[in-house]
C-alpha cells in the first residue's frame, strides 16, 4: 500500500496501521458546527451541531428526549418516528439541516396539559405493549393517522402502521388500541 494513503481497510484502520484519531490535526476531518432553530413539542429550540447530525441524536442526546428510540438506524423499523410538521418520519434518517425551522413532535409531546393522549390511554387499557421498544414510534404513526382520519377502519390502521415493526408480536393489541382511541376521539 502506498505510504500516506488514508483510506480505511475493512477493519476501520488506516492501511498504514494508524487509527483515525492518530492522524495529525491538519489531516483530521473537521466537523462544522452550525446553529439550528426548530420547534420541539411546542417550544422553540436552538441547537449547535454538525448539519448532518441525525435528528434522533439531537433529540435524545442534546434535548434529553429519550422516548424516541434508536432501532435500526436506517429508516427501516419505525422505532424513532417523530412528527415533522404533522407527518411521521424516521428521526434516525433525518439530518438536522432538513429539520431546521420545522415543528417536531416526539412521544413526550403527544399528551396535552399534563394528561395522556387518548392513544396512550388506549394502549394502557389494551396492554398493547410487551417490551415497549416500538411503542413510541407506533404512537406517533397512529397519532398522525387519527389527525387526518378520526375513524379509520381496521385495514386503514394496519396500513398506517405498516412501516413500524414490533418484534414482540403485539400487533393485534396495538390495532385494537388504536381503534379504541379513535372511538374516544370521534364517538
Ligand atoms: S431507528 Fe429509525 S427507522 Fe429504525
Ligand atoms: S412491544 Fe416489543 S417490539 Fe413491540
Amino acid at each position: 500500500m502506498g505510504e500516506g494513503r488514508d483510506t480505511f481497510g475493512s477493519e476501520g484502520r488506516l492501511e498504514h496501521g494508524l487509527e483515525r484519531h492518530d492522524l495529525p490535526p491538519e489531516r483530521t476531518p473537521k466537523l462544522v458546527t452550525e446553529r439550528f432553530r426548530l420547534t420541539v413539542n411546542g417550544a422553540e429550540t436552538a441547537l449547535e451541531a454538525d448539519a448532518d447530525t441525525p435528528l434522533l441524536y439531537a433529540l435524545r442526546n442534546d434535548l434529553g428526549l429519550k422516548g424516541t428510540r434508536f432501532g435500526c438506524g436506517s429508516g427501516q423499523c419505525g422505532a424513532c418516528f417523530v412528527l415533522i410538521d404533522g407527518h411521521p418520519a424516521p428521526a434516525c434518517d433525518t439530518p438536522l439541516w432538513s429539520a431546521a425551522g420545522k415543528s417536531i413532535t416526539t412521544v413526550e409531546g403527544l399528551g396535552t396539559g399534563g394528561g395522556l393522549h387518548p392513544l396512550q390511554n388506549a394502549f394502557l387499557a389494551e396492554q398493547a405493549a410487551q417490551c415497549g421498544y416500538c411503542t413510541s414510534g407506533i404512537l406517533i404513526a397512529a397519532a398522525a393517522l387519527l389527525a387526518k382520519n378520526a375513524r379509520p377502519t381496521e385495514g386503514e390502521v394496519r396500513a398506517a402502521l405498516d412501516r413500524n415493526l414490533c418484534r414482540c408480536g403485539s400487533h393485534n393489541r396495538i390495532v385494537r388500541a388504536v381503534l379504541r382511541a379513535a372511538s374516544k376521539i370521534a364517538p
